[in-house]
């Protein structure tokens, strides 16, 4: 919503600022005629699909059709509203803003109950860890060296012994016991209704926009085969979505230009309190490309550090194979004697563990010995498999540099002949060949003189006042009626604020979500810029044309129908009247 803001200052702020700036501060961009190229951040992009146009301050993607002004930009590549990327703008332009969003996001949502039961229960559960019931998880806490500044930042809390708790404050509160439920944090028996949650030390999981919607709760005063318990999927928690401490983490990435990736969030709160804030964790579960996606949008560099014992090793070579498919070739650290991140920090500290991310190990070395683990190469056998793997490795790899250094090394390694492995790897080639088939987009209907007319009319209505001066003297009305509300909201929003341009309505049109699709369509349209009112007067003619044909038509099957003579000869000379019209 943008209503808490002016749309004057919203194009002020939006003006002050240049598209082209903004995005080569998040991708890079490469000037290319009129536009800038540079790999998209919203799909797997591996070559540079999306331009960035500076006449009209807008981006779009080629090949995933991703579109819009500089705002649309900051929303999609950092999870955030659309206030929240006005604000941004208007710190950047240093425009005073003075908005408070926290109240703002979420208040509109369908899942509004579920948030606020997230919300809720979190408040609650922190207060329980500073209660007496709390003591002894505080003990276990400190023991851990996690600090009640450290238990406050990332909301750390308690479940209690008593089995209804959670549940009771939360009637109280007056949600429906279907929203109770439906939240995964009460359970339905034949008791009644309870807590899930029972003394566990409850750590909230944040979705990318960093509010509450799970938690992970964790064991610390009795043995049980689960260590941690997750909160179930619901709509609002997607384990395969979010990575924990994002929210936190995002600013601190980009500034720093990298990303550490920790497979556990406990790692990842370690790091944390030595300073190290660059990190997120995956929720226990193998990356997906939904991940990797935001992965590669945090920062130009990212860094794996998961555990250094052997499913550490396993997770690692799933993510860079994720990572990798996304054109992300990720650097690797490995830790020694099985630790994890959060052992190794509090063993060897922070200036250590710093060390071992200023000296990691590159994607095709961790394979080598990867591959190589417990494998007895001067067994002809093991030796083939080995080779045949790496080779298989190496078909992944784009950077012919490394290609080359790695099949060096194992040539060496297996006395094989260099020529011999390079003839190998060419015959894995021709699969990526199909891979990168798979990005081009697909094929669209083909539409028709009158439906192509309508959209270019409205393309240009966005780049010219004097168009939308034809189309309000000619009273166009267009057949599709979403092309048709889209037309006319262009049209009244020249009217009322005296202008136009093509980056200032989509800010605008934001607010209307049945325009809004619209508007992509147009915009991933691939016309020129030039404006020919010659071209322009075409396309109304063509639009009326269709107009008067429709006409023709109904009239005519009206014709058919009707049993009243007099009535049919009026139809017929109106028939006649609008097919000289349409002679004009
Ligand atoms: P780890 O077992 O490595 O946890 O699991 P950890 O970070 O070392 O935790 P501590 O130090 O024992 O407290 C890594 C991740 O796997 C998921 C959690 O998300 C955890 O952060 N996991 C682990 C579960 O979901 N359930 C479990 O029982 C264990
Ligand atoms: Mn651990």
């Amino acid at each position: 919503m943008n209503s808490s803001i002016s749309q004057e200052l919203i194009n002020e702020i939006r003006n002050s600022i240049d598209i082209v700036d903004v995005v080569s501060s998040y991708v890079s961009l490469t000037p290319r005629g009129k536009n800038y190229f540079g790999v998209c951040p919203f799909h797997d992009d591996t070559n540079p699909s999306m331009s960035v146009t500076k006449d009209k301050q807008i981006y779009k993607c080629f090949s995933c059709g991703a579109t819009g002004n500089v705002f649309n930009f900051i929303m999609d590549y950092e999870n955030i509203s659309f206030i929240e990327a006005v604000k941004k703008c208007a710190d950047m332009a240093n425009i005073p803003l003075n908005i408070s969003f926290k109240s703002i996001s979420s208040s509109n949502d369908k899942n509004k109950n579920l948030y606020e039961i997230y919300d809720n229960s979190c408040k609650f559960y922190q207060n329980m860890i500073n209660t007496a019931a709390g003591k002894e998880a505080k003990e276990y806490l400190k023991k851990r060296n996690i600090d009640d500044s450290i238990i406050k930042e990332f909301k750390i809390g308690l479940s209690l012994k008593e089995r209804t708790m959670l549940t009771q404050f939360l009637s109280k509160k007056s949600y429906s016991k279907t929203d109770l439920l439906r939240s995964g944090l009460i359970l339905e028996n034949s008791y009644g209704i309870n807590d899930i949650y029972i003394e566990r030390i409850m750590f909230p999981l944040e979705d990318l926009q960093g509010r509450v919607v799970g938690f992970s709760g964790r064991i610390y005063n009795k043995t049980d085969n689960s260590k941690y318990i997750n909160t179930k999927e619901t709509d609002i928690f997607k384990k395969g979505e979010l990575l924990y401490n994002y929210y936190r983490a995002k600013d601190e990435a980009r500034n720093k230009g990298y990303v550490i990736v920790m497979e556990g969030f406990m790692d990842v709160i370690r790091a944390y309190t030595v300073g190290i804030k660059n990190t997120i964790a995956m929720m226990g579960t193998a990356v997906t490309k939904s991940q990797a996606l935001t992965i590669k949008k945090m920062a130009k560099e990212v860094y794996l550090c998961f555990d250094g014992d052997k499913a550490g090793a396993h997770a690692t070579m799933s993510c860079v194979d994720e990572l990798m498919k996304i054109g992300v070739m990720p650097k690797i650290i490995r830790l020694e004697n099985n630790m994890d991140p959060d052992e190794f920090i509090l063993k060897f500290g922070k200036e250590k563990f710093l060390e071992k991310i200023d000296n990691p190990i590159n994607v095709m070395d961790f394979k080598l010995s990867y591959l190589k683990d417990n494998k007895d190469i001067s067994k002809s056998e093991e030796l083939a498999n080995y080779v045949n793997n790496v080779i298989k490795e190496l078909g992944k790899i784009e950077d012919e540099v490394l290609r080359e250094i790695t099949l060096r090394k194992l040539s060496t390694e297996s006395n094989l002949d260099i020529n011999f492995l390079k003839e190998r790897l060419t015959s894995e080639e021709p699969k990526k060949v199909l891979s990168k088939e798979v990005e081009k987009p697909k094929e669209k209907r083909k539409l028709k003189g009158y439906e192509l007319a309508e959209r270019n009319l409205i393309y240009y209505m966005l780049l010219s006042k004097d168009v939308i001066k034809v189309y309000d003297n000619k009273a166009v009305i267009l057949e599709d009626s979403l092309l048709r509300a889209l037309a006319r909201e262009i049209s009244a929003y020249y009217h009322k604020y005296n202008n136009i341009s093509m980056a200032d309505f989509i800010s605008y049109a934001s607010n209307y979500e049945n325009i809004n699709k619209t508007l992509n369509e147009i915009l991933n349209l691939d016309l020129k810029d030039d404006i020919d009112m010659n071209v322009i007067s075409d396309y109304v003619d063509t639009i009326r044309k269709n107009q008067i044909e429709k006409q023709i038509k109904r009239l005519t099957k009206q014709m058919e129908e009707t049993t009243d003579d007099e009535y049919r000869k009026k139809l017929a000379s109106r028939i006649v009247e609008l097919k000289k019209q349409k002679l004009i």
